[in-house]
């Protein structure tokens, strides 16, 4: 059966196909790969039962997927690329070899410190090319990774630690982002004091300034692995076997971490990044995610990887030490394939085209995009100043929880459409459904965006909480994966993403829940109750807006306005903290005590048009106080 999509009409047939003889169409796709034994039955399981099951019975290891299989004959080809955070700074490059090395290495050094199969390793690194190391380290004995990203709290990574049972964390001394030091010892070190499962922290030395160690619980990075032998027996994994677990919000104030399992997530992720992006040996692919988020696991690292492609890591932040720092990326680095989040592109553009004089761009191929909805004006500066009106834009759409792209154009061949994700991947059936869970029929339609059918890369379980996720996923609507966003479909069938319809907000393509922003003002002494809703931000695509209830004593607003900005900071990041905070007496509530926040958000969003039934509210005057000082 032919996979490769190199037409439209090879899109339809291979879609076609997907759906028709799924099995058939995913063990195609997977003899690509290597295994160490094969598969008994490519799928089993169902959304009813949450027992799904892919390549049953077969055993590999996706870092020699990514590593030993390109050795033979790409062994000198550049696997990834390093970009300082400081452009004086020299740039480093790995080769595939180089990079074997390292994983090696290290995944001796972790072996030595007794981390076998199975046990957790949390992995809380700047963008440097050890980080990657770290994952196929993890990845080539087993080792469950959670890598969380730097610039989560000490409390928010104490969190992920101490849910998942992490026996080491690897991480670095500290790191620039821009001109911002992240001094990471001493956020570990808070972190770990609250961590008993921590035997051991392995430190890479990065920006070199003396560090205080602790004697039994620290070692040297380089110390780990200098002695250390160039090879690793990489470990049989089961297909079904955990192979990293990525926390994410949701609806509630605890983080979820989502479980990965080996094969699926390896065949799904290495097939679309070989098909959304038309990756053609030689390209230069730069995501500029991070490594802690869901995007910078498939499409800077694995995806990548398994295909031998080169991938482009950069440490810094695309202003620093001024806007034109991603093009003047590109242009060094002649950057094929260029990935990056809407949010960007909004920031970007407000610099106007000044950043981009005297830069070629002249590399591009291909632009993408991930992580939110991109509005009409981005979606237009992006293709004519980046793409100059000759690169297609894959708006892609997928979750943490799908592990991979569900529904993307296919760059260069199936139509774009600006601000449509389009079409679904093969082996990918979306369908819509109304408040009742009826399926939404028809073209020109809008409803709740489920799929209907499993895939290989999608998440097996919430790390210790499969209840959850079964509720969460699994049980709104039976017998589909709810998404917990909103879609449209045209009258063409094209998908176009509206946004959460659950309160999850997407700040900047982060992430974020409402509880856990919730939960962290509230632990400020003088908040009663607090509510967060999202409302437009021209450059972060939502902002977070705070209506908070405090006890009569509190003290002038604005120090209390930093406090509590301060407060979440701590207690998640820097990325979490409300752009508006409102104090108020009360709250609109209904007479079981929930928030009405359709209407906070209409508040929010500075819209008095219609905030719809008040009838049931304990006290419909609370909404005209609120938005009395709103005004
Ligand atoms: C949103 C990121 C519109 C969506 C890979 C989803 C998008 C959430 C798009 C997942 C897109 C992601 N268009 N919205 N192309 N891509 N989203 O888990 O709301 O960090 O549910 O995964 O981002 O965010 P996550």
């Amino acid at each position: 059966m032919e996979t490769e999509i190199n037409s439209i009409e090879s899109y339809k047939n291979i879609y076609q196909k997907s759906i028709t003889n799924t099995e058939e169409f995913w063990a195609e796709v997977a003899s690509d790969y290597e295994w160490i034994k094969p598969w008994n039955k490519v799928f089993t399981g169902s959304f009813e039962e949450a027992n799904i099951s892919w390549f049953n019975e077969a055993k590999l290891n996706i870092s020699s997927n990514c590593l030993d299989k390109n050795l033979k004959e790409n062994g000198d080809k550049t696997a990834l690329i390093w970009e300082p955070n400081n452009p004086n700074d020299a740039t480093i490059k790995w080769t595939y070899k180089d990079l074997y090395i390292q994983t090696c290495k290290l995944a001796n050094g972790l072996k030595s410190l007794g981390v076998v199969k199975g046990d957790r390793v949390c992995i809380y690194m700047p963008m440097i090319p050890e980080a990657v190391a770290s994952m196929l380290a993890c990845a080539r004995i087993g080792a469950i990774h959670t890598v969380v990203f730097a610039g989560f709290s000490s409390s928010a990574l104490a969190d992920r630690i101490n849910d998942c049972g992490c026996k080491v964390i690897i991480t670095a001394d500290a790191f620039y982002r821009g001109e911002k030091k992240i001094d990471l010892k001493t956020i570990t070190d808070e972190a770990i004091s609250n961590c008993p499962s921590i035997e051991k922290r392995i430190i890479y030395i990065h920006s070199n300034e003396p560090l205080v160690w602790i004697h039994e619980l620290d070692i040297n990075y380089h110390e780990l692995i200098e002695n250390q032998s160039n090879e690793c027996k990489a470990e049989a994994m089961d297909s079904e076997d955990p192979l990293f677990i990525l926390y994410t919000s949701g609806s509630t104030g605890k983080p979820k971490g989502l479980v990965h399992t080996s094969a699926g997530y390896m065949v799904y992720v290495g097939y679309t990044f070989a098909q959304v992006f038309q990756y053609k040996s030689g390209d230069i692919h730069w995501c500029t995610a991070d490594i802690g988020w869901i995007t910078g696991h498939s499409y800077i690292v694995y995806g990548p990887l398994l295909n031998g492609a080169t991938t482009v890591l950069f440490e810094g932040i695309p202003t620093y030490p001024a806007a034109d720092r991603n093009w003047e990326i590109v242009d060094k680095h002649q950057v094929n394939i260029f990935y990056t989040a809407p949010t960007a592109i909004r920031s970007l553009l407000a610099y106007g085209e000044s950043p981009l004089e005297n830069k070629k761009l002249d590399s591009l191929k291909i632009l993408g995009t991930v992580g939110e909805p991109i509005n009409e004006e981005a979606w237009a500066w992006y293709n004519k100043h980046i793409g100059k009106d000759n690169c297609p834009i894959v708006d892609t759409w997928w979750q943490t929880e799908t592990g991979g792209i569900l529904i993307s154009p296919i760059a260069g061949i199936t139509p774009l459409k600006p601000t449509f994700a389009t079409l679904p991947m093969p082996g990918v059936l979306p369908i819509l459904v109304d408040e009742h869970g009826n399926t939404v029929l028809g073209n020109g339609v809008e409803g709740n965006l489920c799929i209907a059918k499993p895939w290989p890369a999608i998440a097996r379980s919430i790390y210790g909480d499969h209840k959850r996720y079964i509720e969460t996923y699994l049980t709104i609507y039976k017998g589909h994966y709810f998404t917990g966003d909103g879609s449209k479909r045209d009258a063409d069938g094209y998908y176009k993403i509206t946004g959460r319809v659950d309160d999850v907000i997407n700040v900047s393509g982060h992430r974020i829940g409402t509880g856990e922003v919730e939960d962290a003002i509230n632990e400020h002494s003088i908040v009663i109750e607090s509510a967060i809703v999202a409302y437009p931000h021209d450059i972060k695509g939502q902002g977070l807006y705070a209506f908070i209830i405090c006890n009569a004593n509190y003290m002038d607003e604005y120090a209390l306005t930093n406090e509590i900005k301060a407060i979440v900071a701590d207690k998640i990041g820097a990325f979490a903290k409300p752009d508006k905070i409102q104090i108020v007496k009360n709250l609109p509530k209904t007479r079981s005590g929930k928030i009405m926040r359709r209407i906070l958000r209409k508040i929010a969003e500075n819209d008095d048009s219609n905030f719809g039934d008040t009838s049931t509210l304990i006290d419909s005057s609370v909404v005209e106080s609120i938005w009395e000082k709103r005004k």
